[in-house]
């Protein structure tokens, strides 16, 4: 299978925005509509089977948010059933990474159900808390803010400092982050909602 990863076009839109609901109602990832794909078309990068006839066939999708001047976000990613498991996935990320790098970052990271396959890349499993508040903006809009199972995964893109490389700063506090700001976020998460049919 030739894949190739390139930057989005507006006539990918339907069909990435398509695969991607298709997996939003099945409570894999959040949905994007297509206003908001095209708002943002430079950060998106698509895998796509070149095929003589048909042209481009799509593959997987993925996109690079900027949360910080330092830390940029996986967001989105998703790769069509029938090319599971083939490493289109993971090709989308490393582009991304290098997306991230080229754009400056010093820190990419993601929400994630599926953090060894992050692990494999090179990311670490953080505290979610030790990440901007900002990757927790669109929570809001999901169905399972309140009982949220993703994990969060950070990658260094600069080298670190040697107090920094001992490998003890996995789930603390990111020093470039403001962590005051999350706290109220923080809050309404631990928030148990009452239901009237509870003792
Ligand atoms: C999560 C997802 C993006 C992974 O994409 P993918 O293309 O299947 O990923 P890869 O093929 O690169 O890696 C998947 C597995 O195949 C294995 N693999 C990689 N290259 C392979 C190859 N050439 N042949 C066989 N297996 C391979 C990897 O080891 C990996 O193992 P893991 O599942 O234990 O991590 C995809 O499953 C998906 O879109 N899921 C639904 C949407 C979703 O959950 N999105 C949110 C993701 S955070």
């Amino acid at each position: 299978m030739a894949v190739a990863i390139r930057q989005a076009q507006p006539g990918d839109i339907p069909e990435v925005v398509e695969m991607i609901n298709g997996f939003a109602s099945r409570n894999l990832m959040l949905p994007r509509t297509p206003e908001a794909m095209a708002k943002t078309l430079p950060d998106w990068l698509v895998a796509v089977e070149r095929e003589e006839d048909r042209g481009d066939v799509l593959l997987g999708c993925g996109s690079l948010v900027a949360l910080t001047p330092e830390l940029a976000e996986v967001r989105s990613l998703a790769v069509h059933e029938r090319g599971q498991g083939k490493g289109v996935g993971s090709l989308v990320v490393e582009n991304l990474v290098g997306l991230a790098k080229a754009r400056e970052f010093s820190q990419v990271c993601a929400l994630t159900l599926r953090e060894e396959f992050f692990q494999r890349l090179g990311f670490e499993i953080v505290d979610r808390w030790s990440i901007s508040p900002k990757l927790w903006q669109e929570c809001i809009y999901c169905p399972k803010f309140h009982r949220c199972d993703e994990v969060a995964v950070l990658k260094y893109l600069t080298e670190r400092r040697p107090e920094e490389a001992n490998g003890s700063r996995s789930g603390q506090v990111n020093p470039l982050l403001k962590w005051q700001a999350w706290q109220p976020l923080k809050l309404a998460y631990s928030y148990k909602p009452i239901h009237l049919d509870e003792e």
